[in-house]
């Protein structure tokens, strides 16, 4: 059976470029990038090159970004670091109510310690109003958190708008943008953000390395405490092949980014089109037009998205229900039920997510397979009635 793999906003196949370029950071070139022979110069270079690449990607210096584990600890790293060096500064967060758990999980902790969180909600669309967040800034606010894209509905926020407010008001402003990154221009000044998270496995690069923006001056606390890595910024052994990929991948998005855009959206909006045509009673989440380039999120009304995510696995084609962390949950997505979707219409949604190597074929049989799907499933559905 050939497998179809859709699900590209979980996490991206590796490059084989990519793995290439790390493959001699393992064995031949084995050295501590700290370290002062010539084998931990070499690696020192290899984690430098990496880090300017990175940085004239995003236009940043060198000096701003700091390599970490991933999406996860660059968003922890933002959110407790600021907390703990602002927090005789002021007490207040704001952030909205579809940030990944990677920023909604630390802010949850800081609630708990006495920090005050505002959660700003948003529109049908998943779009949080710049509005909003210019009256919810109060005295004691010390960082403003809103996502670039979302990881589940692809909605893009109007981040460069809002950032403009929040520096207005002399408040720091962090983007999760690991959605983004490698996928649609993100520049940090532009954006006017302080702070910006990002993470390899999202843009063709290897699991388990990411970065961290830090705009020069800005106040933060190091969240792992060691070593003197990242000029006492991170502690930890530099991750040397994976910061190695991370940097080969940057460079193929920079070479690869513009053509594919266009030819994944292409593929998005051929879904979006179709889909409905062929499946009665569809809706589309996410923004119709502010949205990633590779993601479409649909709710199939009277299923559950659990049963046409096997349906479709029993014929070789990967897809999500809603992000990678929450599909084994029970709950429906945070996210489809703040753009006001019921719980029923929430539990029957699907996330299809493509990339690089996505062929128009592999959407040819995706399109012929899912209306089959939604058929015999609804034929076993007690809420649907044929029409
Ligand atoms: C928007 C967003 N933020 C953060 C993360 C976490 O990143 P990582 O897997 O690198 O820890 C993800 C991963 O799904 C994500 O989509």
């Amino acid at each position: 059976m050939k497998r179809i793999y859709l699900d590209y906003a979980a996490t991206a196949p590796c490059d084989p470029k990519v793995l290439e370029a790390m493959e001699l950071f393992f064995f031949d070139k084995p050295g501590n990038a700290s370290s002062m022979h010539s084998y931990g110069q070499e690696a020192k270079k290899a984690v430098e090159d990496s880090r300017e690449e990175l940085a004239s990607f995003i236009n940043a210096q060198p000096q701003e970004i700091i390599f970490t584990s991933g999406g996860t600890e660059s968003n922890n790293n933002v959110l407790l670091g600021v907390a703990e060096s602002l927090k005789e500064k002021g007490n207040h967060i704001i952030t909205s109510s579809i940030e990944h758990h990677a920023v909604s999980e630390p802010c949850s902790y800081l609630e708990k310690s006495g920090f005050e969180i505002t959660y700003i909600g948003v529109d049908k669309d998943g779009l949080v109003s710049p509005e909003d967040v210019k009256k919810a800034i109060k005295d004691k606010t010390i960082l403003v958190s809103i996502m670039h894209a979302n990881n589940e509905i692809g909605t893009i926020q109007p981040i460069e708008e809002i950032g403009r407010i929040v520096k207005g008001r002399g408040v720091y402003f962090h983007t999760d943008a690991v959605q983004t990154v490698g996928h649609i221009p993100v520049d940090v000044n532009n954006l006017n953000v302080d702070f910006l998270s990002l993470s390899a496995h999202k843009f063709y690069g290897p699991k388990g390395v990411g970065a961290l923006y830090i705009r020069k001056g800005s106040r933060i606390n190091r969240f792992l405490h060691g070593g003197d890595q990242e000029k006492g910024r991170r502690a930890s052994t530099y991750n040397t092949p994976g910061i190695v990929g991370l940097g080969k991948a940057i460079e193929l998005c920079r070479k690869n980014m513009e053509s594919e855009i266009k030819s994944q959206s292409a593929l998005r909006d051929r879904m979006i089109k179709e889909i409905p045509k062929f499946i009665p009673e569809v809706k589309l989440n996410g923004h119709p037009s502010l949205r990633l380039p590779n993601n479409v999120n649909f709710s199939v009304k009277y299923i559950e998205g659990e049963s046409m995510l096997l349906s479709l696995d029993m014929l070789g084609i990967a897809v999500s229900t809603g992000s990678a962390c929450t599909s084994s949950s029970l709950e429906p997505s945070h996210v489809l039920l703040a753009i006001g979707l019921d719980h029923a219409t929430a539990h029957g949604s699907l996330r299809v997510t493509v990339g690089r190597w996505t062929t128009e074929g592999e959407i040819e049989y995706f399109l012929e397979s899912l209306p089959k799907v939604v058929e015999k499933l609804r034929a076993m559905s007690p809420l649907y009635e044929k029409k």
